[in-house]
């Protein structure tokens, strides 16, 4: 679908590693050319005609954003990325409220930057990460998160879909649970908000963190959706320009409201305004058709997969556009390196997630990860090539 959107898919090439990234279309790249070409001016500061348009796009994809998310503009914050927004949720709002012994919930399928944030929160605290156990098919079910809560849980921290297995989490539920037990929920939505229909207000989630990049949006910018009222005690991690009222001495602070009191310094302004075209882009397609087309691929995909005795599918159940597996007796990079000269683009290793290990008993898998601008036939070429492994042995090196 849409192809020809795309600069890079002019090349011949053929990219399965969206979980990392995604192709820009060309009206996000001519979107944030002409802010550079035509209306190079800073956000929010200046009295003059070009520094004004600045401040009506900048406003403007903050509301394309919250509609995306059917959340409201003020409680959409711009961050670098989606790491960044879960640092600043753990260490900007739970800082201050955890205690020893309480209890921070995640799996061992998330991706690094919803892993290592609670684990200095929660080392710093002497509180306890527990981890969901997930089922025979690598997922998490609303029971399996009930399992691990006590009266101690503070903190639910899950991505909603996972960047190895692919799998959609029951955030839904988890957070009705969850908000009945006093417990908060922080959804990493990296994988998720680029493929599915996302709404804050049905999730009824605390926390969503997300990334422009891997949805068609320039690199190095994301968003923190919080609810505004759990927004409002997030202590902001940058001071600075922007975001300040005004200041006389150490004792005379006073903050902006949301959200530009969590936006210090000079923003990424040709991002967050790519960022918005890049939201009126999947928007004139349909995040159904995507989430559709998207399925569609993973199941023809897995499918052909399994007709090859020597792959080893780590996520036969996927639910998402996201498949792991091995060549069996050929080390995961190797392949990735031998499909490369065929101009094949996948990822290998661990993707980021470290202790997923200990479940799939593997450390290192090839992933291929899905968009709506894949097709059928990039799939016969990858499995084609991936029907030889006597072909992968002698050219992998
Ligand atoms: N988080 C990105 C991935 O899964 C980089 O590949």
């Amino acid at each position: 679908m849409h192809r020809d959107d795309f600069p890079m898919l002019k090349q011949d090439i053929i990219y399965l590693d969206n979980g990392a990234t995604t192709f820009k279309p060309q009206s996000v790249i001519d979107t944030m050319d002409d802010y550079y070409q035509n209306y190079s001016a800073n956000a929010h500061r200046g009295d003059y005609s070009i520094s004004y348009k600045v401040d009506v796009n900048y406003e403007e994809a903050r509301v394309k954003v919250a509609r995306f998310i059917n959340a409201e503009p003020e409680e959409v914050v711009f961050t670098s990325g989606a790491t960044e927004s879960l640092n600043m949720i753990a260490t900007g709002f739970f800082d201050n409220l955890l205690e020893a012994g309480d209890e921070i919930i995640i799996s061992n399928a998330e991706h690094a930057s919803n892993v290592l944030p609670w684990f200095r929160l929660a080392n710093k605290h002497n509180a306890i990460i527990k981890y969901v156990p997930l089922d025979a098919n690598l997922h998490i079910t609303l029971d399996a998160v009930k399992s691990v809560i006590t009266p101690k849980t503070k903190i639910i921290a899950l991505a909603e879909i996972t960047n190895v297995v692919g799998d959609v989490r029951p955030i839904k539920e988890i957070c009705e649970y969850a908000h009945q037990n006093n417990i908060f929920v922080v959804c990493d939505g990296a994988q998720s908000v680029p493929h599915r229909k996302t709404d804050v207000k049905d999730l009824d989630v605390d926390f969503l963190a997300f990334s422009s990049h891997k949805m068609c949006g320039p690199t190095g910018v994301g968003v923190l959706y919080g609810k505004k009222e759990l927004l409002e005690s997030l202590e902001p991690l940058s001071l600075g320009g922007g975001m300040n009222e005004s200041f006389d001495n150490p004792n005379e602070i006073y903050l902006k409201d949301l959200p530009q009191r969590l936006e210090a310094g000079t923003p990424n302004i040709a991002g967050v305004i790519g960022l918005g075209a890049a939201i009126d882009y999947l928007e004139s397609i349909g995040m159904d058709n995507i989430t559709i087309h998207e399925q569609k691929l993973k199941s023809y995909l897995i499918d052909k997969l399994t007709k090859l005795p020597y792959i080893q599918i780590v996520n036969e159940e996927a639910d998402s556009g996201i498949v792991a597996f091995n060549v069996e007796g050929i080390f995961s990079q190797d392949v990735a390196f031998f499909l490369n000269k065929y101009n094949i683009c996948v990822r290998a290793g661990n993707h980021c997630a470290k202790i997923l290990k200990n479940s799939i008993g593997v450390k290192n898998t090839i992933r291929v990860s899905l968009y709506f601008y894949n097709t059928t036939e990039e799939i016969d070429d990858l499995v084609e090539l991936l029907s030889n492994k006597d072909k992968i042995m002698k050219e992998m090196i």
